[in-house]
């Protein structure tokens, strides 16, 4: 299990998608003002989201047209997030026709200045339900270390002990470029509360234009239900992992009081009063 994460600059991630060679190579990376990048904490619903502005931005081609941008990603090889992969996976994407959507769990500091060429859409999670969700993805996956408890697993999470560090140093981090225009934050609870509501949000955003029946149906077919059941063709072996539940409030299983306390102040502490932690319920 030791050998299962790398330590680069201080913060895990797990060796079978990533190297620090590629994370060294990722400065070399050239974003593009046209870029459409997602940025989100692990298990904060990045899969969803990803999928969701795929849709919206796929909206107005033909069925082929998607076929031929999903056949030039292939041929270069991109992974499922800009941190995964060869360290030769930069160059080669820079023959990536635009529009390109990036997907990242890093925070600022790990990733080129020149993203900031380019829209960011921050999502964010209340951090109970993202602490629970990703107890049951490190148990559940081969790929990463298993804990024999939540107990266990719990000042892990606290103390950023797991694959991309801190979620606590995730959401500082990006909050100092939450005025920037060019990012915007949307969080899992708005998107659960009102999916269409929250895609015409990020719709505007981006500059897609769709119309109400495309909202309606991007919302029917990226529904956790949908996803779920198409997700050995989406996402093979790993979609078992992690499609788990898909709703809020299901840090109620595993949290004690004591915990619940504890994971209060140390948000107070960290992001209280800052304008990330007005998105985030909990
Ligand atoms: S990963 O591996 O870090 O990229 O995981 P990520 O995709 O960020 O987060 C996984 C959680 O998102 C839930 N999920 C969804 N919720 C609602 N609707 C849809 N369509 C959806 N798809 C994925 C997934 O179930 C994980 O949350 P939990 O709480 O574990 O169910």
């Amino acid at each position: 299990p030791e050998d299962m994460l790398f330590s680069y600059r201080d913060i895990l991630f797990p060796a079978s998608v990533s190297s620090p060679e590629t994370l060294e190579a990722l400065k070399s990376f050239e974003a593009r003002s046209d870029d459409v990048i997602l940025v989100g904490y692990p298990k904060s619903g990045t899969n969803w989201l990803e999928q969701m502005v795929q849709e919206l931005a796929d909206a107005k081609y033909t069925e082929e047209e998607r076929k031929e941008r999903i056949n030039a990603e292939k041929k270069v090889e991109t992974f499922q997030r800009l941190e995964f992969g060869d360290p030769g996976i930069y160059e080669r994407m820079k023959k990536l026709p635009s529009r390109r959507i990036i997907v990242t769990h890093l925070t600022p500091q790990l990733l080129p200045p020149s993203i900031f060429q380019s829209k960011i859409l921050v999502l964010v999670r209340n951090p109970k339900d993202t602490a629970v969700s990703y107890y049951h993805f490190y148990n559940n996956l081969t790929l990463l270390p298993s804990f024999a408890s939540w107990d266990e697993y719990f000042p892990d999470f606290m103390n950023g002990k797991l694959a991309w560090g801190s979620y606590f140093d995730h959401l500082v981090e990006w909050n100092k470029y939450i005025d920037n225009e060019r990012i915007m934050t949307i969080s899992y609870e708005e998107l659960k509360e009102d999916q269409v509501q929250g895609m015409k949000k990020i719709a505007a955003f981006f500059g897609f234009s769709l119309c109400e029946e495309d909202f309606l149906r991007i919302a029917k077919k990226t529904s956790f239900k949908a996803m779920k059941e198409k997700s050995s063709e989406t996402h093979g072996k790993f979609g078992d992992v992690l499609f788990r539940k898909g709703v809020v409030g299901s840090w109620k299983d595993l949290f004690s009081e004591a915990q619940n306390e504890e994971m209060y102040r140390k948000f107070e502490d960290t992001l209280g009063g800052t304008k990330m932690a007005a998105k985030i319920k909990y």
